[in-house]
């Protein structure tokens, strides 16, 4: 015998079970597929429009959606129009749509990833509602200039890569990225700026920008790759823990660089071809290196207080003067003479690149390539796969 609340709930269970609700996969190949779904209200499935001839892609009542938007290959496709979208618990995936420029979502506030990869007029893309959660941000190969709207605190990975025109990146809000973040080759006066950031949980790379700013990141459970940047200075004075290695070159006129607060690195410490590289802060807290440490540039001193532990060798060359017997005299270890190298006023060639054997080497090598990305890509994979199990 039902119970009257029990009644209650399930008169109310089947009366919210109208026809705006809809509960398929739709494959839209036309302006008839849309048609079929506008009256939705919230959609349980996936809708997917690939390879179809559709200019736009209006969806005027939809406010749910469970399950993914998968858009790819609609090579007429200029917008994409979702005006009352409040919630996409899925995947937000735009790939390869030749013209696209318009992602309208003026009133979503969650979404579980966006990845916009290979539209290459897509320019208006923001949030004004504001997202506050979302765990997966890819934008690859877009005109956007600037990305607003974006405001969670945490972000699964982030990764923001060959967009020309873009030249602000800004999560002021943003405190921890539970997996990689990635930033690259974007336009050449981009700047970075996380006021909030304190931790990330693998990898982080940083590549063509002009200025970064990250004063609170405190820990990195991966590696930490900064290179081909134009920025002439970098200062990472909370961070004291990097799980695997710290690389820095290849950035042109990075004069100055500190990382005053790093304690322990769990792979190697490499910095190189910085051909403006005139001054290296103290590495005074550093203790503990798992893999080589290995140091090039034109700087003068270089101080090592607290090393007490390195796996590997201790490498430094600089084509200045420097006091090598000094430097060894105030490590808090004695490197065994095989394990050390201190050359000063050496060839320009020895500070642009490294040595054949100090290429190779493991899990603590000195270099790895993009160390911690790979579960970034991960990441992304899984977004993927339930978009190609859809598909196939
Ligand atoms: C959208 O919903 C409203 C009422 O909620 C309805 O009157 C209208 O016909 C719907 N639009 C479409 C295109 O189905
Ligand atoms: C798109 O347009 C072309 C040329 O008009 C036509 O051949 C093709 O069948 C159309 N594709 C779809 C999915 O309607
Ligand atoms: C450093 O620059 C050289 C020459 O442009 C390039 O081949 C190399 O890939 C760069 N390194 C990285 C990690 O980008
Ligand atoms: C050093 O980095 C510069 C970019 O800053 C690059 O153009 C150059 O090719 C690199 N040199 C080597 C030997 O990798």
């Amino acid at each position: 015998m039902m119970s009257y609340s029990a009644w209650w709930l399930f008169a109310l269970a089947a009366s919210a079970v109208s026809a705006n609700d809809c509960s398929q996969d739709y494959d839209i190949i036309s302006q008839d597929g849309i048609n079929d779904i506008s009256q939705c209200a919230r959609m349980s499935g996936n809708i997917r429009v690939a390879s179809t001839n559709l200019t736009t892609l209006h969806l005027p009542n939809l406010t749910v959606l469970r399950g993914d938007l998968f858009i790819k290959d609609n090579d007429y496709l200029k917008s994409v129009e979702l005006p009352r979208l409040l919630r996409l618990n899925g995947a937000l995936a735009l790939f390869k749509n030749g013209v696209l420029e318009t992602l309208d979502t003026p009133a979503l506030t969650y979404l579980r990833s966006l990845e916009a990869v290979d539209n290459p007029q897509l320019k208006n893309v923001g949030f004004p509602a504001e997202l506050r959660d979302i765990d997966l941000l890819r934008l690859v190969g877009s005109r956007v200039i600037k990305l607003g709207g974006i405001k969670p605190q945490g972000v699964g990975s982030i990764e923001i890569v060959d967009n020309p025109e873009m030249d602000t990146i800004s999560f002021n809000h943003l405190v921890k990225v539970h997996s990689s973040l990635r930033i690259a080759n974007n336009h050449e006066t981009c700047s970075l700026h996380l006021p909030s950031l304190t931790n990330i949980g693998r990898g982080l790379e940083l590549a063509h920008l002009r200025i970064v700013k990250a004063p609170r990141l405190e820990s990195v459970g991966g590696g930490v790759h900064v290179h081909d940047n134009w920025f002439e200075e970098i200062e990472l004075d909370d961070l004291t823990e990097v799980e695997e290695s710290v690389r820095l070159h290849n950035n042109s006129q990075l004069r100055v660089f500190s990382l005053r607060a790093l304690e322990r690195v769990g792979g190697s410490l490499v910095v190189y071809n910085n051909t403006q590289l005139e001054s290296i802060a103290d590495l005074d807290e550093l203790e503990t290196v798992n893999g080589d440490i290995n140091i090039r540039g034109s700087f003068r001193t270089l101080s090592m207080l607290q090393l007490e532990q390195t796996a590997g060798r201790i490498i430094i060359k600089s084509t200045e003067r420097l006091d090598c017997k000094d430097i060894k005299k105030n490590l808090a270890i004695k490197p065994a003479s095989d394990k050390w190298v201190c050359q000063e006023e050496v060839d320009r060639n020895e500070v642009i690149a490294l040595a054949e054997s100090d290429q190779s080497g493991g899990k603590n090598g000195a270099v790895q390539p993009t160390p911690g990305w790979s579960m970034g890509i991960a990441l992304g994979v899984t977004g993927l796969m339930s978009i190609v199990q859809f598909l196939f």
